[in-house]
C-alpha cells in the first residue's frame, strides 16, 4: 500500500480504462494517472474519453490517449485493441469498468433491456477480458485486468433483475479467469462496490414506475465518491485481490451473502421500500 500511495506506483505502466468518461471510470483514469501511469481513456462517448484524456495530461501532467469505442460491439473491441497495441503497445493493466443500468421489476423489462444489459455489462467485459488477456499472455510479462461488477452480483434485487444477472456473471468470469491466469503472472481483481454517487442514476433506464429523480436524489445523497472506489482499484491491482467489496453496504452484503444467503432473499423482497426512497444502484 506504501508504494500506491507514494505517487510513482504505476510509473512507466499502461493502463486501460473503459467507460473512463464518467463516475468510477473518470477517477480510475485519473488515479492511475495520478501515480504515474500512461493512461488511455475509452468511452463510447469521444468527447467524454477526449475530456478525461485532457484532465489526465493537464490537471495531473500526466500522459492520456482517448479513444471511442462501445465495449458491446465486438468488431469495435477488436479494432480498439489492436489499435491501442500498435500505438502504445500490450497495456500492463486493463480496467474493465463501462456499465449502464436498467431499473424496474422483471416483468416490465423488454428484451431490448436485457440484450442491452447484458451486451454492455457481460460482453463488454469479456471482450476487453479476451483480447487483452490474450496479449498479455502473448507478451510473456504479466499484467493485471480489473472487472467491476457491484453489490449487486450477490445481493439479489427485484428492481435490478438484468443489472444483477450481468454483474453476477462478471463476478463468476473474474473467478474463473483468476484461475486460469494465475501462473502466467495476470492477476485478475473483481471490485464490487455499493451504492456510490455518480451519473449512472441519470444515465439509467428506468422501466415500470418512472423512479429517475427520486433514485438521482438517492443516489447523490449517499454521498459515497468515485474517487474512493479508484483507491480500491488501485489497491486491487498493488495487492492482486480478488474480490473487493467496496463500501459499508458492499462489504456488510459481501458477508451475509457468504453467510446467511436466505437473509439476502429476504432483503430482496424488502428492495421496494428502498425505491420508494429513491435509492438506486
Ligand atoms: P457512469 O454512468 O457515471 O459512467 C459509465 C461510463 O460508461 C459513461 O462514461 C458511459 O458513457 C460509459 N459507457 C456506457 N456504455 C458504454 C459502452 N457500451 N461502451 C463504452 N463506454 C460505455 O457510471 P458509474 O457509476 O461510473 O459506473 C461505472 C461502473 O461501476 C459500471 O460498471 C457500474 O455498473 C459499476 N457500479 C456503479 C455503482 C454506482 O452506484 N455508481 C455501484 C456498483 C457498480
Amino acid at each position: 500500500m506504501r508504494r500506491v500511495e507514494s505517487g510513482a506506483a504505476f510509473e512507466g505502466r499502461l493502463v486501460v480504462v473503459t467507460g473512463a468518461g464518467s463516475g468510477i471510470g473518470l477517477a480510475t483514469a485519473r488515479a492511475f494517472a495520478a501515480h504515474g501511469a500512461e493512461v488511455v481513456c475509452a468511452d463510447i462517448d469521444a468527447d467524454a474519453a477526449a475530456r478525461a484524456a485532457g484532465a489526465v495530461a493537464k490537471d495531473l501532467g500526466g500522459t492520456g490517449h482517448a479513444a471511442q469505442v462501445d465495449v458491446s460491439n465486438s468488431d469495435q473491441m477488436g479494432d480498439f485493441s489492436r489499435n491501442i497495441i500498435s500505438e502504445y503497445g500490450v497495456p500492463d493493466i486493463v480496467v474493465n469498468n463501462a456499465g449502464i443500468a436498467v431499473a424496474g421489476p422483471f416483468l416490465d423489462h423488454a428484451v431490448d433491456d436485457w440484450r442491452r444489459t447484458i451486451d454492455v455489462n457481460l460482453w463488454g467485459v469479456i471482450h476487453g477480458c479476451r483480447l487483452f488477456g490474450a496479449a498479455m499472455v502473448e507478451r510473456g510479462k504479466g499484467g493485471h485486468i480489473v472487472n467491476v461488477a457491484s453489490l449487486a452480483a450477490f445481493a439479489p434485487s427485484r428492481l435490478l433483475p438484468a443489472y444483477s444477472v450481468s454483474k453476477a456473471a462478471v463476478k463468476m468470469l473474474s473467478d474463473c479467469l483468476r484461475a486460469e491466469l494465475a501462473g502466467r503472472g495476470i492477476g485478475v481483481s473483481v471490485i464490487c462496490p455499493g451504492f456510490v454517487s455518480t451519473p449512472i442514476a441519470s444515465n439509467a433506464t428506468y422501466v415500470g414506475p418512472d423512479v429517475r429523480e427520486a433514485a438521482v436524489r438517492g443516489l447523490a445523497r449517499r454521498g459515497y465518491p468515485a474517487e474512493r472506489v479508484a483507491a480500491h482499484i488501485l489497491r486491487a491491482v498493488h495487492r492482486n485481490q480478488a474480490v473487493v467489496p467496496v463500501n459499508l453496504e458492499g462489504k456488510i452484503g459481501y458477508v451475509l451473502s457468504r453467510i446467511s444467503p436466505a437473509a439476502m432473499r429476504g432483503l430482496a423482497r424488502w428492495s421496494g421500500i428502498m425505491r420508494n426512497r429513491g435509492i438506486g444502484r
